[in-house]
């Protein structure tokens, strides 16, 4: 949620934060705005509501030559998304400016203290409360360092933020402030960076600062950085990341959106996490630094996770119970955090979650650790919260996820699950080698089944003409494919805004059979499987209510063919792996009823790719 950058050193500054928003939008776009030191030693910005590039626009026939600024793009929480909530946000002086990404719990009872102060506040928003505190300390105990006002200002403070901040009384300087929402940092000869995340730092620098928790910075014009702890000691060795750049893979690439690139990535992402993952000895995940005995142990998992990644954890669950014979708890994330647990010291808990910052996700993590489980995290983002706070990561190297409807991170990530619990059904003596093998082997043939899904991307065309008129549509399967019908439907209303449901094909007839009539979208997965009798009954029973049924079926299978108004066919896939091909047919579907809708199918409306508040 909200992006942020800042830069000082002998470069312009705009262009960098330009930029830098450019990369970071995938993470709000309500409003945006920047603010530099101008050459008179004042402030000066721009903000608006809506995209970066009108942000850009008017930026470009503004004055805002300086080398020392800092940027937002927003996701809202507190404050219509207008003009006026839009960061930075200042003091009343106009001689502070910050930009935050969180939550300030507390910040109705600090405004009202401040506006009794004398304050006067200019937005709705809860960060603004952050530039009047600074003002206050800029004044008093700070004596006019940003840094110590920072600190100072923070200490105020409940919830969660990354902040950056400027004073027009502290020129040239950046103070950075974390606790609860990522932020990055580069010191360069070319000057100081700060950031919400290391893409918008691509280009600029291969090794990055990471802020811990607690943790504050300055950004000085010389490009050193220096990080403080909350008490104001120096750390002498910050957290570093190296990080192996491919810039390219951020960019479109001659793709027409990132929805569209992602979803032709697949293939590969798989390869990449595969790759020399089958030895000797089973499967190859040393990463996760966990002996046989403490494995054999396990009495129970929890797997939790958010949205897409949920979806992941509802297959995890068959697969690890059904293979590795470990009772398995999968919970959404925001109802976990609420809910009693039982922990043993023989419990594991495994998040999944591809931006490795969504807040609910590491909220029940830490819980877990708390209770004294032991947590592993499948994350995509290198160095995330996830990844440095569980006691092993399984990466799985799909490379940068720009849209914000998560695609070639889902198909990864069940992939990463299955290796997972190959690994564990193996080390507990629930798996044979002989059949680890095998199972590794059909893996590896997933890539090329994907391949034979994406050269049928015109049957997706096609199909998406059967929601030209609807108002709603129902996806539906059974056993892992419900969880592929809830993913498919999930797609669709996010990109397209059309409403869309899933439910388990067999549960259908006790209640969401009523919303069928002529031409309402049916789409039902329905491979060749051990329950693809029952769930062609289910068709009849959409087509006997003159619904349109859309099905997801096996190459060859006429009898669905003969039933349905339109097949998106799926190579022959074992079983267990269906979810991972069927489920690039729906993605491709949901795109193309998204294009003809008008839809911005990279940053739908209202959501945000990394959900940092709670
Ligand atoms: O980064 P995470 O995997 O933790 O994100 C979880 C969800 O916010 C995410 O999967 C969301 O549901 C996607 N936009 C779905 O496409």
């Amino acid at each position: 949620m909200c992006g942020i950058v800042g830069y000082t050193g002998a470069s312009q500054a705009a262009p960098f934060l330009l930029d830098g928003l450019k990369t970071l939008e995938y993470r709000g776009y309500d409003s945006a705005g920047i603010e530099v030191l101008g050459g008179d030693g004042r402030l000066r910005g721009v903000k608006c509501a809506g995209r970066v590039s009108s942000l850009a626009e008017r930026c470009a026939k503004a004055d805002l030559r300086s080398t020392c600024g800092i940027a937002h793009t927003r996701w809202a929480t507190h404050g219509a998304p207008n003009d006026r909530n839009a960061h930075p946000h200042l003091d009343c002086t106009g001689r502070v400016a910050i930009v935050h990404n969180g939550i300030i719990e507390n910040f109705s009872e600090l405004k009202d203290e401040l506006v009794a102060a004398g304050h006067s506040f200019a937005s709705d928003t809860d960060s603004e409360v952050i530039a009047h505190l600074i003002e206050d300390a800029m004044a008093g105990d700070a004596a006019g360092d940003i840094l110590v006002a920072l600190r100072l200002a923070c200490a105020r403070l409940e919830g969660s933020w990354a902040v950056v901040a400027m004073s027009a009384d502290d020129p040239g300087r950046i103070a950075c402030a974390r606790k609860g929402s990522p932020l990055v940092l580069a010191s360069t000869d070319g000057g100081a960076y700060a950031a919400s995340d290391i893409t918008a730092l691509a280009g600029v620098t291969s090794r990055v600062i990471q802020l811990d928790n607690g943790q504050f910075a300055s950004l000085d014009a010389d490009g050193s950085v220096r990080v403080f702890t909350e008490t104001g000691d120096e750390v002498s060795s910050p957290d570093f990341l190296d990080i192996d750049w491919d810039a390219s893979a951020a960019t479109l690439g001659g793709y027409p959106d990132f929805m569209a690139k992602e979803i032709s990535e697949q293939p590969e992402a798989i390869e990449r996490l595969l790759k020399g993952r089958l030895t000797d000895n089973g499967i190859e995940l040393d990463e996760l630094e966990i002996s046989d005995e403490e494995i054999a142990a396990i009495d129970r998992i929890y797997v939790v996770a958010c949205g897409t990644s949920y979806h992941v954890g509802l297959i995890t669950r068959t697969l690890i119970e059904s293979w590795a014979k470990i009772p398995v708890v999968v919970e959404p994330a925001s109802e976990f955090n609420y809910e009693d647990v039982l922990v043993t010291d023989h419990t594991l808990c495994v998040i999944i979650t591809q931006s490795g910052e969504t807040a609910d996700t590491l909220a029940s993590a830490r819980k877990m650790h708390e209770a004294g489980a032991r947590v592993f995290a499948i994350t995509n983002v290198l160095g995330s919260t996830a990844a440095r706070e569980s006691d092993g990561v399984l990466y799985i190297q799909a490379g940068p996820e720009v849209s914000v409807c998560s695609t070639k991170a889902y198909t990864a990530q069940m992939v990463a699950a299955v290796l997972l619990t190959l690994y564990l059904a193996h080390r507990n003596g629930s798996m044979a080698t002989g059949e680890v093998s095998r199972r590794y082997r059909e893996l590896t043939k997933l890539p090329d089944l994907i391949r034979t899904v994406l050269d049928r991307s015109w049957q997706d065309k096609a199909a998406a003409h059967e929601f030209e008129h609807a108002g709603s549509a129902l996806f539906l399967g059974r056993g892992v494919n419900s969880t592929t019908a809830a993913e498919g439907a999930l797609k669709l209303k996010e990109v397209s805004y059309l409403h869309a449901e899933a439910y388990p094909a067999g549960e259908m007839k006790h209640g969401p059979i009523a919303l069928l009539e002529p031409g309402f979208p049916v789409v039902t997965i329905v491979p060749n499987d051990r329950v693809r009798e029952k769930t062609i009954s289910n068709i009849q029973e959409v087509i006997a209510r003159g619904a349109t049924c859309i099905a997801v079926a096996t190459d060859g299978d006429e009898d669905v063919a003969s039933l349905v108004e339109r097949v998106l066919w799926i190579p022959p896939t074992p079983e267990y792996f269906v979810p991972i091909v069927a489920i690039v047919h729906l993605q491709m579907l949901a795109r193309y009823v998204a294009l003809a809708r008008g839809c911005d199918v990279d940053k739908p409306r209202n959501l945000a790719k990394s959900v940092t508040v709670e």
